[in-house]
Formats: C-alpha cells, structure tokens, sequence
C-alpha cells in the first residue's frame, strides 16, 4: 500500500513536472497548476491543547465562553492514547503504530497530508509555541516539545531544510495573521504550560482566554479561516476518549452557539480537509467511513455522505495500536539533534 501509494505520488509529480516542461518548451510564461478553492473553507486552524476530559473542558471559563460562537463537537473521540500518535495520526492518517511519547523518524516514503497540500499548489504551517528556531528537530526545548509537532516525525518534512521552514513559531504565526498571509493548513501547538500538559486545564483556560483576544480575534483570521479548537486525548485511560472539540471562525452564522452530536475523530479532519480541496486521500483511516465523517456542516458542500454511529459501535479508542513504525523509536539517541 506504501509503496504503490508512493509510485503514485512520484508518478504525478513526474507528469506535473512534464507538463510544466512542455509549456516552457512552447515558449509560455510558465504558471503553477491552479490553487483549488476549498469548497467550504479556504483555510483551517486546528489548536490543540492536552489530556483532558470532556466535561472538564466544557466547565473551564476560558473554553465555555467559546461556545456561543462556534458549533460544538461532543462526540468528536481521539484515536488512541498517549499524546504522539495522536499528533501523527493528524499528519498521516495511523499511528504507524507509534504508542508512546518517543524520537521517530518515520520513513519518508510514507505521504502525510503535506504531501497532499502541496502537490495543489496550496500551503501549510505548523506554529509550535517556544520552538527554539525555525524547523528545529530535536526532542525538547524549554517548553516546547517534538511529541507534539503534528509534521516533524514524518522524515519527508523533518530531513527536508526547504519544507523544516514550515515549522515556525508563536512570533510568525502573529506576523502572519497581521500581514494577511496565513497558509491555507494550519495547526497551532500551545507550549506545554498553555497546552494544560504541565499545567491543568484552568490555566489552559485563562492562556486561550488572552490568546483569543489577543491573537485570534482578528478579521484576517476569524473572517475565512474554519478554526478548531481541540484536545489530543482524554485523560481517562479506560473511558471512551471523547474530546472537547469546537469550531468557529468562517461557519456559518446560524450554526453560532449550536451543538452537533455526529460521531468524529482526529481523522475526520483530515477526511474534511481532503475533500475540500479534493486533495485525494493518505490511504490510511482518512479512508476509513467509519471514523472519518467530515464536519456536518461541510458535508453539503463536500458532497459526502457520512455514516451514523450508533453510541454502542461507536470504538473507545483507548487501546495501542500496532504498526510500521512499532518497536523502531531511536529513543535518546536522536534527543540530542
Ligand atoms: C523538499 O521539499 C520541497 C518542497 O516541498 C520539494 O520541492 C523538494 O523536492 C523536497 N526535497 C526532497 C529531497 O524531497
Ligand atoms: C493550575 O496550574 C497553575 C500553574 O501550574 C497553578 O498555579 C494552579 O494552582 C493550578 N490550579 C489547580 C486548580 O490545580
Ligand atoms: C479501554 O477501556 C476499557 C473499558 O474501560 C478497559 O477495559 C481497557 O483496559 C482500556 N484500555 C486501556 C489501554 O486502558
Ligand atoms: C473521559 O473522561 C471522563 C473522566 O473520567 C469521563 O467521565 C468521560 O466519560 C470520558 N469519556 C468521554 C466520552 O468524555
Ligand atoms: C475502521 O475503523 C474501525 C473503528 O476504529 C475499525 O474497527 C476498523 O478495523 C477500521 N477498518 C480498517 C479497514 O482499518
Ligand atoms: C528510552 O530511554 C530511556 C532512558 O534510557 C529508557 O528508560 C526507556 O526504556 C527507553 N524507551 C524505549 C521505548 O526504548
């Protein structure tokens, strides 16, 4: 599936580069394939903050006050347990059968959903709080961690200088939004302090209450960008691991305050990114209907049909999960990278 899913991939990109020759050859002025516009959105925020249970989210001061403008997800479910194959799966699409904190490096033939954003022509960036540089690729920093950067895993981003430059800063992300250049595929890592990580979830409420006045709350942003607001897992090993998830931004204004009970998961946004911008898919559990639907209120739009989960088949995704990358973590001896 890797393999053939990777000839693909170098097969298209070997069409797009003859056919951009071709044009050259004619004499044209050489242009880009064209940019596709997102059916629902033209550009998505996800922020993630860190272990916390439902309700405990949904009674925070900072999170609640949230709720009257946005569409609130309560049965939005992350896909395992702990926090890194949670950010991976948002890049890939599995785990790869990563089911702890640890260095990976994961194969670059492996296509993650910056692969699928590129070869559109369309943009991405991953805003990591306290990085200590641009594309910095070691373990922990201050407050900033590897475990919870959603791209540097995947060696097809983490070993190449040219893509590393995507991973940026809290400082870029506010130059961005000021400047009106916000990429189309966002996610933004609070540090471990403001991620609730090493804090609790009080503290993570009065961070995103300041972070949402200060930063978010700007027409650059709020205006077109479908903003989503979500936790990596919940903190409760043997319960269903159910999420507090909100959407607000660029959704329509009716759905403001709104609570929508369909069944997601971390891969149901990358179902509704893929088929925003028909991006094809990863082959992994985007493609999965059952944990994939796409966000309802996209679904028109998308033209997709998701799949009702009745509460009893609905998977509790608190189990590892075993893959390609299970048992080969390099552990401490890349920490120091
Ligand atoms: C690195 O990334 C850039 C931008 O996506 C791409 O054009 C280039 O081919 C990549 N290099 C390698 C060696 O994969
Ligand atoms: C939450 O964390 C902050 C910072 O670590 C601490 O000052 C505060 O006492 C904590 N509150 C609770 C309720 O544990
Ligand atoms: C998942 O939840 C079930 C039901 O509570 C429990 O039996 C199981 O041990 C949990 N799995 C893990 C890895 O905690
Ligand atoms: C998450 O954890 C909390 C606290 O243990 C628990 O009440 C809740 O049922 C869990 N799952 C969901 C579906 O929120
Ligand atoms: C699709 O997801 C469900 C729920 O997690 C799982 O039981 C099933 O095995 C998955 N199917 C495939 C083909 O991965
Ligand atoms: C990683 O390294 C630490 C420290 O040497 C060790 O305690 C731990 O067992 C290692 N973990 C894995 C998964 O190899």
């Amino acid at each position: 599936m890797h393999i053939s899913f990777a000839s693909i991939l170098t097969v298209a990109a070997l069409v797009g580069l003859a056919s951009a020759k071709k044009h050259d050859d004619h004499g044209h002025k050489e242009h880009k394939p064209k940019v596709p516009k997102g059916k629902a959105f033209d550009h998505i925020l996800q922020i993630w903050f860190e272990n916390t249970n439902f309700n405990d989210a949904n009674s925070t001061p900072g999170f609640s006050k949230l709720l009257k403008k946005g569409i609130l997800l309560d049965n939005f479910n992350a896909i395992t347990h702990p926090s890194e194959p949670n950010y991976v799966a948002a890049g890939g699409g599995s785990n790869f059968g990563i089911d702890d904190d640890d260095y990976y490096n994961i194969p670059a033939h492996v296509p993650s959903i910056f692969d699928l954003i590129e070869n559109k022509g369309l943009t991405w960036k991953c805003y990591q709080e306290d990085i200590p540089s641009v594309g910095y690729t070691g373990d922990k920093a201050g407050d900033y961690v590897r475990k919870h950067n959603p791209a540097i895993s995947f060696d097809a981003v983490g070993l190449n200088a040219t893509r590393l430059k995507n991973i940026v800063g809290h400082d870029q992300f506010v130059k961005d939004i000021h400047n009106d250049k916000l990429p189309n595929w966002m996610f933004y890592t609070p540090n471990m302090k403001n991620d609730a990580h090493d804090t609790n979830i009080s503290y993570a409420g009065n961070w995103l209450d300041n972070f949402y006045k200060k930063t978010l709350d700007h027409p650059n942003l709020l205006k077109k960008t479908l903003v989503m607001i979500t936790f990596d897992e919940n903190a409760s090993f043997p319960q269903r691991n159910r999420v507090w998830t909100l959407l607000f931004g660029d959704i329509p204004k009716k759905l403001r305050g709104t609570i929508d009970h369909t069944f997601y998961t971390h891969f149901s946004t990358l179902s509704t990114v893929e088929h925003n911008w028909d991006l094809g898919n990863l082959g992994q559990q985007d493609v999965n209907k059952t944990v994939s639907n796409v966000f309802k209120h996209t679904a028109k739009a998308l033209k997709y049909k998701n799949v009702h989960i009745a509460d009893k088949d609905v998977p509790w995704s608190n189990n590892t999960i075993t893959g390609l990358m299970t048992g080969k973590s390099y552990n401490d001896t890349q920490k120091a990278i």
